[in-house]
């Protein structure tokens, strides 16, 4: 049962976390005799240097053919200035578009190991386990028209946020079907007492709880999300959104970790998923070693949970970082919450000697 994976480090500290990611799927691959292959290729700002383009066609043709792609980030201000289709941005919007990554998942747990870390008093995020559920090929992103224009001699910004109600439907299944494994409550997110779209959104989640008897729904609306984020997280299961939204709410709900740079993400479709850590290329920490890896061996996890069908290899990284972090380890971003501060290479050691000591080798 060989297996393809493509690994797309991008750039800043997607690759060096996406270099530890490796290890771990190297030695899982052999341990379970997964026969796993990776291949490693070009994407965002290191792929503009090379060719001109943010993700060449057959780079984006590879992922097609994959079981899995793993990406570490993209993107660093040396490129801020290119026009909107030469940014490196465009190559992660260009494979969620082409793969069909309409689901992305986005798993907030507050470590009980590290409840002090966050901004938030240990009581606020005490027992915080939520999953935002973002549509991720729709809405404000794609909608068409967009575009800057010229209208009676002024510049005129254009986006549209779209959503059909097979869009709408197909991502809330997936909210639905997600809460289903967890503790039956799906917040469906949006601003219908304003948008269109919200409101179509609104009452087709509401057609899709009816599938659904032993889930709760409950809506609410995107600014109200916001505050209850800070003010009571645990009332939070699934949280249902569209694009945008869930772009914003994911990175708030990524600061009661602590960091953001903890949070893994999964993007599914009817093909390949997509991995990635939810943090971005932190230019400013690049090349030293001290970026925090965890995010992106927890989306390795999610990598063999949701593509590769491996639970047990799934849940091997995630209690080796489970114990890391409760035996007093972390990195720079964490170090005021560890006892050891380790560099991003001596990070990836540890869960790779953790996964060899405690794992269940069968
Ligand atoms: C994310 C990022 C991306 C997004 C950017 C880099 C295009 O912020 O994955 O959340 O906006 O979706
Ligand atoms: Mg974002």
């Amino acid at each position: 049962m060989s297996k393809r994976i493509v690994l797309l480090p991008g750039d800043g500290i997607g690759v060096e976390v996406v270099r530890e990611a490796k290890k771990i799927i190297d030695y899982l691959s052999e341990r379970y005799g997964m026969e796993i292959r990776t291949g490693t290729y070009l994407a965002g700002g290191a792929s503009l240097e090379n060719c001109g383009e943010p993700v060449k066609d057959e780079v984006v043709e590879a992922c097609k053919k994959s079981d899995a792609v793993l990406l570490g980030a993209v993107g660093g201000p040396r490129w801020d200035d290119f026009p909107a289709d030469k940014r490196p941005e465009k190559a992660l919007l260009r494979l969620r578009k082409e793969l069909g990554l309409y689901n992305n998942l986005r798993p907030v747990t507050v470590f009980d190991s590290l409840k002090d870390a966050s901004p938030l008093r240990p009581e606020v995020v005490d027992g915080v386990d939520l999953l935002v559920v973002r549509e991720l090929t729709g809405g404000l992103y794609f909608g068409q028209p967009k575009g800057i224009s010229e209208e009676n001699g002024t510049e005129v910004g254009v986006d549209t946020m779209r959503y059909s109600v097979p869009e709408i439907e197909r991502i809330a299944v997936a909210a639905f079907e997600a809460a289903r494994g967890r503790r039956k409550k799906v917040t469906s997110v949006d601003k219908a007492n304003i948008l269109a779209s919200s409101q179509l959104w609104r009452k087709t989640v509401a057609s899709i709880a009816g599938n659904y008897p032993d889930v709760t729904l409950e809506n609410m609306l995107v600014d109200n999300c916001a505050m209850q984020l800070i003010r009571n997280p645990s009332q939070f299961d699934v949280i249902l959104t569209e694009n945008m939204f869930g772009d914003i709410l994911s990175d708030e709900a990524a600061m009661l970790t602590g960091s953001i740079g903890m949070l893994p993400s999964a993007s599914l479709g009817d093909g390949p998923g997509m991995y990635e850590p939810v943090h971005g290329s932190a230019p400013d920490i690049a090349g030293q070693d001290i970026a925090n890896p965890l995010a992106t061996l927890a989306s390795v996890a999610l990598m063999f949970r949701y593509s590769l069908n491996h639970e047990q290899a799934a849940r091997d990284i995630e209690s080796a970082i489970s114990k890391v972090l409760s035996d007093g380890y972390n990195c720079k971003d964490m170090s005021r919450h560890a006892r050891h501060v380790l560099s991003t290479s001596e990070m990836g050691d540890k869960i790779l000697e953790t996964i060899k000591t405690t794992g269940d080798s069968k």
